[in-house]
C-alpha cells in the first residue's frame, strides 16, 4: 500500500467504520429469538471484513452528490448478502475452509444447519432491508428504489454470484479456458462489486451512461479483484489472510495463478487495473475515492 494516499487511507477508515454501526443497527439483536440464529448471523457479519463492497458503494454514490446515510443502506444490504455468500462458500459441501476473517468460519462455531439459515437469514434481511428503509431512498418515485431491489437480486442470483458459485463448483480438477476461468470468476465475485458500485450510483443522480460506464468501471474491478484474490491465495499465508492459504490448489480449483501462472496473473492485474482507471476516466464525474480503492484492490495483501 505503499503510494496509496493517506487521503483514502483515512476515507476508508471512516466509510469501514460508519458501516460496522450501519451493519450492527441493521442485524438482529442476539438477544433477540431465535437466538442462536441471531447470534450466528452476527457472528458471520460483524468484526471483520475489509468491506470492499460498501466503500465501493459509498465511493460511487458520493461521486454522484448521495446522502451517505442513504448509500448505507444499501451499502448494507450488499455487504449481507456478501456475508451470507462467504458462509455457504466456506461450508463442507463446497469449499470445506475452516477459518474466516481470522476465526472459526460460522460451520465450525457454530453448525452447518445453522450455517444455511445464516445465509438463508442474511440473503432475504438485505433485500427487507432495501425494501423497508425509511431512508428517503427514493426520489422522486419508488422505480428507483425497484430497480435497486431488481439489481441486487440479479447479481446474487443464478446468473450473478450463485451461479458462478455453481460454475466454480463444477469447475472442480477441470482446467478451464481463459474465457470460462473469467466467465466464472466475473459471476461468482464481479457481480457483487459490479453491484455496490451501481447500488452507489443509484442513491445518487446517475443517468443511464453514466450507470453504463460505471457498470464497465466495476466489470474490470470485480474481475481484478477475484485474481489478486486467487494470487494471494497462493503467495501469501494463513496468518496474514485471516483464511487458509493454499486452499485453491488443496481442492484442486481452477484459478488465474494455476491456469496461467503467477508472472502472467499479475501481468493481467496491472492490465485490468490499467482497464479499470481508463474506465473511471471516460465516467465524467469525479471518481477519485474509486480510483483509490481500484489500486487498493490490485495493491491489497490480504
Ligand atoms: C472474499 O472476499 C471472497 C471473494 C469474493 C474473493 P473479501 O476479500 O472481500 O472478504 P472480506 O469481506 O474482506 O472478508
Ligand atoms: C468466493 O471465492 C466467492 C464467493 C464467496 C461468492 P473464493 O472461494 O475464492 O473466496 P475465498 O478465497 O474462500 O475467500
Ligand atoms: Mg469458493
Ligand atoms: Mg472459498
Ligand atoms: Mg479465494
Amino acid at each position: 500500500m505503499s503510494d496509496l494516499s493517506s487521503n483514502i487511507a483515512a476515507w476508508m477508515t471512516v466509510i469501514q467504520r460508519r458501516t460496522e454501526t450501519a451493519l450492527d443497527h441493521c442485524l438482529p439483536p442476539a438477544a433477540l429469538a431465535p437466538t442462536r440464529l441471531h447470534e450466528a448471523m452476527r457472528y458471520s457479519v460483524l468484526g471483520g471484513g475489509k468491506r470492499m463492497r460498501p466503500l465501493l458503494c459509498h465511493a460511487a454514490g458520493e461521486a454522484l452528490g448521495a446522502d451517505p446515510r442513504v448509500v448505507d443502506t444499501a451499502a448494507c444490504a450488499v455487504e449481507l448478502i456478501h456475508a451470507y455468500s462467504l458462509v455457504h462458500d466456506d461450508m463442507p459441501c463446497m469449499d470445506d475452509d475452516a477459518l474466516r476473517r481470522g476465526r472459526p468460519t460460522c460451520h465450525v462455531e457454530f453448525d452447518e444447519a445453522t450455517a444455511l439459515l445464516v445465509g438463508d437469514a442474511l440473503q432475504t434481511q438485505a433485500f427487507q432491508l432495501l425494501a423497508e428503509s425509511e431512508l428517503p431512498l427514493i426520489t422522486p418515485s419508488c422505480q428507483r428504489r425497484l430497480s435497486m431491489l431488481a439489481l441486487l437480486a440479479h447479481a446474487a442470483g443464478s446468473r450473478g454470484m450463485a451461479g458462478g458459485q455453481a460454475i466454480d463448483l463444477a469447475a472442480v480438477g477441470m482446467a478451464l479456458t481463459v474465457e470460462e476461468l473469467e466467465f466464472m470468476h466475473i459471476h461468482k465475485t464481479g457481480a457483487l462489486i459490479r453491484a455496490a458500485v451501481l447500488l452507489g450510483a443509484h442513491c445518487g443522480d446517475a443517468d443511464d451512461a453514466t450507470l453504463q460506464a460505471l457498470g464497465h468501471y466495476a466489470n474490470r474491478a470485480g474481475l481484478l479483484f477475484q485474481v489478486v484474490d486467487d494470487i494471494l491465495d497462493a503467495e501469501s499465508n494463513t496468518a496474514t489472510l485471516g483464511k487458509t492459504a493454499g486452499k485453491d490448489a488443496a481442492n484442486d480449483k481452477p484459478t488465474y495463478v494455476s491456469m496461467l501462472g503467477l508472472t502472467r496473473a499479475k501481468e493481467l492485474c496491472a492490465r485490468l487495473r490499467a482497464e479499470a482507471h481508463e474506465a473511471l476516466d471516460a465516467c465524467l464525474l469525479d471518481t477519485g475515492r474509486l480510483a483509490g480503492l481500484t489500486d487498493y484492490i490490485a495493491e491489497r495483501t490480504f
